[in-house]
């Protein structure tokens, strides 16, 4: 049913001026976090375990919680507009449903889900990378709660992607090798971390009603129960390559180069995961993501013109990847699941 904002209370302002979130030191919430602090119309408040030592952004309302503890979730969320919920993937599973359910209880309308990946909608690619099943579990229990939902689909963090190690884009940095997917020229659409976080943002900056039924302007009503469509690039393995040699003044010699098939590369990452070796993990999902005939790629779907997001500088984004692998390297246990 359409809600308008001139049938709304006496004193209901249409926009969204409370945001919650859980991961405000963390990879994609840090981002999310600055762009929304950055438009100045945002009051961020920060859920964080209490004994959490990730540093949080300046300018956040910090609000310690314990996850054994709910009532402490449900304080920390009451008279929130919207949730957004970055959850480590190393996180027990349960935590989400913790974070939700807390929600529900507190009276939060909307809730971003952890997702941060490929097109929902792409149900058979979402299948085979385990993580659309999980993704869709964490949306429906939001709904069972009567919230609503908005999800990012963005493919892949580029720079981070770019740093993580060969089980991601097929980069070594330290030892200066690459392994090369198929023919390396199979399209993925990517995005980097600062234009997640400026999507978020520019979506929580919308109305969030149509003023009344002649009203068609872009609201945040209109996203609701879907994806928000983000990217910065798409990509070939070897225009990231290219990409990698102009940034580093390095030339082909420079690189040790190795091919590997997609589709074996899936099944031995899928075979390790199945071993409860999550170290496959990464490598069964970028394999699967850059499988000639159904790769990640959802630029056809992307509204970077309707969120009026910037085009960015390749090199420039290939620097802040190169620029993060010592960070990334620092986190051994998620690095390797
Ligand atoms: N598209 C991509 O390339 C890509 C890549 C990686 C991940 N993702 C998606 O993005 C989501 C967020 O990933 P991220 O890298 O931003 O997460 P992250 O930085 O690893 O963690 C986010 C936050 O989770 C909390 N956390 C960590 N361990 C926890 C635990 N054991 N129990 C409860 N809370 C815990 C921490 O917050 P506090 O310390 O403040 O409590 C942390 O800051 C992932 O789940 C995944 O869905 C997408």
């Amino acid at each position: 049913m359409p809600k308008y904002a001139n049938s709304q209370p006496v004193g209901f302002k249409n926009a969204i001026e409370r945001v919650a979130i859980v991961g405000a030191g963390g990879t994609v919430g840090s981002h999310i976090t600055a762009a929304l602090l950055a438009t100045g119309k945002h009051k961020v408040k920060a859920l964080t375990r209490k004994d959490s030592s990730n540093k949080l952004p300046e300018g956040v309302l910090v609000a310690p919680i314990d996850y054994d503890d709910e009532a402490t979730i449900v304080a920390a969320l009451k008279g929130q507009q919207f949730f957004i919920i970055t959850m480590a993937p190393t996180a027990p599973r349960e935590t989400h449903s913790k974070l939700v359910q807390a929600a529900a209880k507190a009276g939060v309308p909307y809730v971003m889900p952890n997702g941060y990946g490929g097109d929902i909608d792409n149900i058979k690619l979402g299948e085979e990378t385990l993580l659309g099943p999980v993704a869709k579990a964490n949306r429906d229990e939001i709904e069972r709660l009567n919230m609503q939902w908005i999800t990012v689909c963005c493919g892949f963090w580029y720079d981070y992607s770019l740093a993580g190690g060969e089980a991601r884009f097929g980069f070594d940095f330290d030892r200066r090798s690459l392994t090369i997917y198929d023919d390396g020229n199979t399209k993925n659409s990517v995005s980097t971390l600062s234009q997640v976080g400026r999507g978020v943002a520019k979506v929580l900056s919308l109305k969030e009603l149509p003023d009344d039924e002649n009203d068609k302007s872009l609201t945040l009503f209109g996203f609701l129960g879907k994806g928000v469509y983000i990217k910065s690039f798409v990509v070939r393995q070897n225009d990231i390559f290219e990409s990698v040699k102009r940034v580093t003044g390095t030339t082909d010699v420079d690189w040790a180069i190795t091919h590997e098939t997609t589709k074996k590369r899936y099944e031995d990452g899928l075979a390790q995961v199945k071993s409860a070796n999550m170290a496959g993990f990464s490598k069964m999902l970028y394999a699967r993501a850059f499988y000639p005939d159904d790769p990640n790629d959802i630029s056809a779907k992307a509204q970077n013109k309707l969120l009026c997001l910037p085009n960015e500088s390749l090199d420039e984004s290939t620097k802040a990847g190169i620029d993060m692998v010592k960070a990334l390297q620092h986190r051994v246990d998620r690095m390797a699941a």
